[in-house]
C-alpha cells in the first residue's frame, strides 16, 4: 500500500487581485490534510475510488470523466502513459470542504502522488502541481493556480500567476486562527461576478486589485522583518479592499470584528468569500481569546495553526 498526504491552505493577501496579474501571499495549514492510499486490487477489476468521508465509492469506468475525483485519475495516468490500474484508491480528508481551505487541490495532489508513487513513477512537487491546476481548471473556471500551487509545495509563498512563484522567510511566526463561517464558498460563482463587475467598473476594479498588490508587497516585507503590528494592519487594509469589492458577507463581518475586538492584530477574508472562512493573526498570547471570540461570534469552527 502507498500513502501520501497534502495539506490545506489559507490565502493571506491577493485573492482576486491575483486572478488579474497582482501579486498574493498563501501559506499551507498543515493541521489539516487529505490523506491517499492506494493498494493493489485483484487483476481485471480496474480502478475503484472509495471517499468514505463523503460517502463516495465508485468504479473509475462508471462516473463521467470529469467527476472531479476521477479527473485527476486520468490526468496522472495520462501523463504517466499508463492503462488504467487495477487499484483502489482511499481518500480521506480532515480539509473542511467548499470552506476555501484547498480541499479539493489538496485531494487531488495526494491523489496525483500517491498513484504515481503506487505505480513507481514518483512526480516532482511541480509536476503534481501542474496535473492538478488542470483539474481546478474543469471546474474553477478561471483558477489563478495559487491553490494547487501552495499545496503542493507546502510552504508559504509569494505567488504571481504565470510569472513568479517565490518562497520567503518567515521572521516572528505567524498565530492564525481560521474561523470557518459555515457558509459554502463557492469560487466559481465568485470570481465569474468579479469578472462581470469588472467589465462593468473597469477602473474602480482595476484600482481595488492596483490597492491590494501594493499591500501584498509590503506584506512580505513584513514577514520578512517579523513587523507583526504592520502585518495585522495590512490584513485589514486588504479586507477594507476586498469589503469594497462587494465580498465580504455579514457573517463575515461578525467574525472579523468579533477577532479584531479579541485583540488580533488584523483580520480579513480568505478565499473567494461571501462565505468560505475569515483568517485572524493573533500572538501567543492572544490565540485561545481570540479563537473563543470567534466561535462566540458564530463561527462553526475555530483552525489555530502557525506558520514559521
Ligand atoms: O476560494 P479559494 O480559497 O479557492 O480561493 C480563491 C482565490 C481567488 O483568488 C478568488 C481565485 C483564484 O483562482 O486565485
Amino acid at each position: 500500500m502507498t500513502t501520501q498526504s497534502a495539506p490545506g491552505k489559507v490565502i493571506l493577501f491577493g485573492e482576486h487581485a491575483v486572478v488579474y496579474g497582482r501579486p498574493a501571499i498563501a501559506v499551507p495549514v498543515m493541521e489539516v490534510r487529505a490523506s491517499v492510499s492506494v493498494e493493489d486490487a485483484p487483476p481485471g477489476s480496474g480502478c475503484s475510488i472509495n471517499a468514505p468521508d463523503v460517502g463516495r465509492t465508485f468504479r473509475l469506468a462508471d462516473v463521467p470523466s470529469e467527476d472531479p475525483l476521477a479527473a485527476i485519475v486520468y490526468e496522472t495516468l495520462t501523463h504517466l502513459g499508463v492503462s488504467e490500474p487495477d487499484v483502489t484508491i482511499t481518500i480521506r480528508s480532515t480539509i473542511p470542504i467548499a470552506s476555501g481551505m484547498g480541499s479539493g487541490a489538496a485531494v487531488s495532489t495526494a491523489i496525483a502522488r500517491a498513484l504515481a508513487a503506487h505505480l513507481g513513477r514518483p512526480l516532482d512537487d511541480d509536476t503534481v502541481s501542474a496535473l492538478v491546476f488542470e483539474v481546478e481548471r474543469l471546474h474553477h473556471g478561471t483558477p489563478s493556480g495559487l491553490d494547487n500551487t501552495v499545496i503542493a509545495r507546502a510552504q508559504p509563498l509569494f505567488f504571481v500567476k504565470d510569472r513568479l512563484v517565490e518562497s520567503f522567510a518567515v521572521k516572528s511566526p505567524l498565530h492564525l486562527l481560521i474561523g470557518d463561517t459555515g457558509i459554502p464558498c463557492l469560487t466559481k460563482v465568485v470570481v465569474a461576478d468579479i469578472r462581470a463587475a469588472r467589465e462593468a467598473r473597469h477602473e474602480q476594479y482595476d484600482s481595488l486589485f492596483r490597492q491590494i498588490g501594493q499591500i501584498t508587497v509590503m506584506a512580505r516585507g513584513a514577514i520578512v522583518a517579523g513587523e507583526l503590528n504592520a502585518l495585522g494592519a495590512l490584513m485589514d487594509g486588504n479586507h477594507w479592499l476586498l469589503y469594497q469589492m462587494g465580498v465580504s458577507s455579514p457573517e463575515i463581518e461578525r467574525l472579523i470584528l468579533a477577532a479584531r475586538q479579541a485583540g488580533a492584530l488584523g483580520a480579513k477574508l480568505s478565499g473567494a468569500g461571501r462565505g468560505g472562512h475569515v483568517v485572524a493573526l493573533a500572538s501567543k498570547e492572544t490565540q485561545e481569546v481570540v479563537a473563543e471570540a470567534m466561535l462566540q461570534a458564530g463561527a462553526k469552527n475555530v483552525i489555530s495553526t502557525v506558520v514559521s
